[in-house]
C-alpha cells in the first residue's frame, strides 16, 4: 500500500505570528482527517522553530523548502540538513520550479540536495515538471525522465516523495486535467526502482478539484501551494472526499 502525503507549501508567505494563527485555524480541522494521510506543512525558514512548536503533540510533519549538500560552511543564504533536523523538520521540498527558474538550480545540485537530505534523515520531496513551451512542443515526457534520471543518481528510493508539478499549472489556476496527470504520474512510477514511491500532484490544487485529482489511482497526494495558506482551504484539501466509482467514472 502507497502512503497519502499532502503538503503545504507556504513559499515566502508568513511571518511568525501569522503561522500562529493558522495553526489555531487549522489544527482542530485535523480530527476528522483519517489516518491513513500524511500532512505536511513546509514553511519558510524563520517560521520553522515556532511551527515546531506548535506542532508537537499534532500529527502534522513539518518540513522546509530548501537544504544545502553541505554540513556547514560558506555559504551565504542557505541552510543545512543539521540545522534543519535540530528544529524538528522532517521532511523538505528540493528542486521547486521556482527554485531552477529563479535561483539557478540545476538537476545535479538537486541531486545533491536530495542526497544531502536523506544523509541527515530528512525525507525529501522532489519536483519535477514542464514548461508549457515544452509540452507543446511535445517534450513532456522526454522532460520528466530526464529530470528523473538526473536527480535520481545514487538517491534511496525508500526515503523519497516525488510531485509532478506541471510548470504552467503552479499559481495559474490552471489545473492540468486529473487524468492527464494521473497519466504522467504513472510514467514517473514506471521510471522508478521502487513503485512505492509516494507521488503526489502538484499546481493549482484548490478544494473544487481536490476530490478529483485524488480519485486518480496513480496520485498518492498532492503539493499544494496558495490553497495552503488559509485554514478553511488546507483543512478542506486534507479531509478530501473519496468518491465512490460511479462518480470517479462520471468526472
Ligand atoms: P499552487 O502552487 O498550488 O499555488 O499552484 C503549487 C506549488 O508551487 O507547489
Amino acid at each position: 500500500m502507497r502512503k497519502i502525503v499532502i503538503a503545504g507549501n507556504w513559499k515566502m508567505y508568513k511571518t511568525q505570528a501569522e503561522s500562529q494563527e493558522f495553526l489555531q485555524g487549522f489544527l482542530p480541522s485535523l480530527e476528522q482527517t483519517p489516518q491513513d494521510r500524511d500532512v505536511i506543512l513546509c514553511v519558510p525558514f524563520t517560521d520553522l522553530n515556532v511551527v515546531s512548536k506548535n506542532l508537537h503533540g499534532s500529527r502534522v510533519h513539518l518540513g522546509a523548502q530548501n537544504v544545502h549538500w553541505e554540513e556547514f560552511g560558506a555559504y551565504t543564504g542557505e541552510i543545512s540538513g543539521p540545522m534543519l533536523t535540530e528544529v524538528g523538520v522532517r521532511y523538505v521540498i528540493v528542486g521547486h520550479s521556482e527554485r531552477r527558474q529563479y535561483f539557478g538550480e540545476t538537476d545535479e545540485t538537486v541531486n545533491l540536495r536530495i542526497k544531502a537530505a536523506q544523509r541527515y534523515e530528512l525525507i525529501p520531496i522532489l519536483c519535477v515538471g514542464e514548461t508549457k513551451q515544452q509540452r507543446d512542443a511535445g517534450e513532456t515526457e522526454r522532460l520528466i525522465i530526464n529530470q528523473l534520471e538526473k536527480a535520481l543518481v545514487d538517491v534511496d528510493q525508500n526515503k523519497l516523495v516525488i510531485a509532478y508539478e506541471p510548470i504552467w499549472a503552479i499559481g495559474t489556476g490552471d489545473t492540468c486535467e486529473a487524468k492527464e496527470a494521473n497519466r504522467v504520474i504513472g510514467l514517473i512510477r514506471s521510471q522508478l526502482s521502487n513503485p512505492n514511491v509516494p507521488i503526489q500532484y502538484g499546481g493549482s490544487v484548490k478544494p473544487n478539484n481536490i476530490d478529483e485529482i485524488m480519485a486518480q489511482p496513480e496520485i498518492d497526494g498532492a503539493l499544494v501551494g496558495g490553497a495552503s495558506l488559509e485554514p478553511e482551504s488546507f483543512s478542506r484539501i486534507v479531509n478530501y472526499k473519496v468518491l465512490s466509482p460511479e462518480n470517479t467514472l462520471k468526472s
